[in-house]
């Protein structure tokens, strides 16, 4: 019923230099602006996937979901009000550029989030050099990862992907759209922006270190999902990764234990040339907390 992840609502404290940064050099393009927030998309069909709000100090707004239509909005209303979520909200036309039809939600950690069908699509979409596609993934914080992955796969239909320190999630044929991370509080770990090949991550890389935003981990190759990644810090301390070649599977794919995706020492990911994630990224990862309550553009 879900098509994947759509985007997140940010809060950020400065949304014309946050805008900058996300189309000169992270590469999307504004699609839409109104009352003092900025709508961002990527080279794909989904009329935004970023939005950034004016907020006091920066925050993870919402998770979004795609849906496939008004029916799948309909049954996982009744799923996500059946698995206990503290707090639904009526399926209804959604009153922002894009529209659509959804509802949001607050999952059990009280992070938000939002179901949503029948929005705006772009009819250019289509996977192009040195540009971001989508977000393909979201890593959250969580002192209940097991929990937190489990009330997913119950209220929405996620699958499980495979477990190494985190816990993987899908909802289509990519390798994992959300992953829960170990983490003292529910924060925001890092956003993932599917590049069309390792060549675009490499020319992003270099876009970065060009605007001061140094390679905080990688180039590698991820475990889970096979992904070639490289981090970085951006804006606010929000940690955004680009991405390429994450795993396509299927009902076939099996899921894996922690120790069958344990690197030899001193290595971080499957080629072992990057060095360690930098303690400024591990420490930006805790900090971005979920906004308290329902979003509501
Ligand atoms: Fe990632």
């Amino acid at each position: 019923m879900l098509t994947g992840l759509r985007g997140v609502d940010l809060g950020v404290r400065d949304v014309a230099a946050q805008a900058r940064f996300y189309t000169e050099v992270w590469r999307l393009s504004i699609v839409a602006e109104r009352n003092g927030s900025v709508y961002l998309r990527g080279s794909g069909a989904h009329h935004h996937i970023l939005a950034l709000h004016p907020r006091a100090e920066p925050a993870l707004l919402c998770v979004n979901l795609a849906a496939a239509d008004r029916a799948a909005v309909d049954q996982l209303h009744a799923r996500v009000s059946a698995a206990g979520a503290p707090q639904v909200d009526r399926p209804a036309a959604i009153g922002e550029p894009g529209g659509g039809y959804g509802f949001a939600f607050l999952d059990p950690e009280g992070r938000a989030v939002r179901v949503i069908a029948e929005d705006a699509r772009h009819a250019d979409a289509r996977s192009e050099p040195d540009r971001p596609l989508k977000i393909t993934h979201a890593v959250l914080n969580t002192p209940r990862q097991e929990e937190a992955a489990a009330f997913w796969v119950r209220a929405l239909g996620f699958q499980v992907s495979d477990r190494s320190l985190l816990t993987f999630i899908r909802c289509n044929a990519d390798h994992h759209n959300l992953a829960f991370h170990p983490g003292e509080r529910s924060t925001l770990h890092h956003l993932a922006f599917e590049m069309d090949s390792i060549d675009s991550v490499m020319r992003g890389a270099g876009r970065m270190r060009d605007a001061g935003h140094a390679i905080e981990w990688g180039l590698g190759r991820h475990g889970p999902g096979n992904n070639v990644f490289a981090y970085f810090i951006g804006p606010d301390n929000f940690v955004i990764e680009y991405t390429a070649e994450i795993e396509q599977v299927d009902d076939s794919y099996r899921v894996r234990e922690p120790r069958e995706w344990a690197y030899p020492p001193g290595h971080s990911d499957l080629w072992g040339a990057t060095p360690p994630p930098s303690e400024r990224m591990k420490s930006a990862q805790q900090q971005i907390s979920f906004a308290t309550g329902l979003f509501r553009p």
